[in-house]
């Protein structure tokens, strides 16, 4: 009997295992379709696992349309943007750059903030609709990120590589789910 109980209380248990997993699986194919159409419109299929995992990561993307996707998107570009600024002040309160180095982190440290203020534009610009502002306001946005890393020479080895590479993505990301919103 008591065996009995205990099989039933497992089969339970694993239909509710297979219940929550069955519905996280439906939720990330939302994701995960979302970030193929968008990307593989473009021929930036590349950038499918980075949009993923970026969106994936983000809180309310479970079972969010590509229009909700796109918002998230967005946000998470101005999270992005944020911690860089933050990040470039951390470096330069640390000190022992070089000169060159040090005008670098300055430019970079402007070029951010000034995006900062393009991407509340285009938080508003999706709000209302207007598609074509957004992805005007975005490629200024984008820009800043693109900047940064030419001010350490563009080769690929300033401090801010990886900064610069995820603020840079996560642009493209958002622009090209907003694009195949059109
Ligand atoms: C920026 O976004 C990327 C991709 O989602 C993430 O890996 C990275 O940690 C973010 N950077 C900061 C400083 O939040
Ligand atoms: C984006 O951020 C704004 C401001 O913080 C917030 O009101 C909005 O709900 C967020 N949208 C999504 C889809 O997360």
């Amino acid at each position: 009997m008591a065996a009995r109980l205990v099989s039933v209380a497992h089969l339970l248990l694993l239909l509710v295992v297979l219940a929550g997993s069955r519905r996280v699986a439906l939720a990330s194919e939302t994701v995960e379709q979302t970030c193929a159409k968008a990307t593989s419109g473009a021929g930036r299929e590349e950038l499918a696992p980075f949009c993923v995992s970026s969106l994936q990561a983000a809180p309310g993307s479970d079972g969010a349309d590509a229009r909700g996707l796109a918002a998230i998107a967005t946000n998470l570009t101005l999270a992005n943007y944020t911690a860089a600024v933050a990040t470039i002040k951390a470096l330069e309160r640390r000190g022992g750059w070089s000169e060159q180095s040090r005008a670098a982190l300055a430019t970079c440290r402007q070029r951010y903030i000034e995006a900062l203020n393009v991407v509340h534009s285009a938080v508003h610009a999706l709000a209302t609709g207007n598609l074509r502002g957004y992805v005007s306001d975005m490629e200024v946005v984008g820009k800043a990120a693109t900047d940064c890393e030419h001010a350490f020479g563009g080769a690929g080895s300033g401090p801010l590589r990886k900064v610069d590479e995820d603020a840079g993505n996560l642009v493209v990301v958002a622009t090209l789910i907003v694009r195949s919103l059109q």
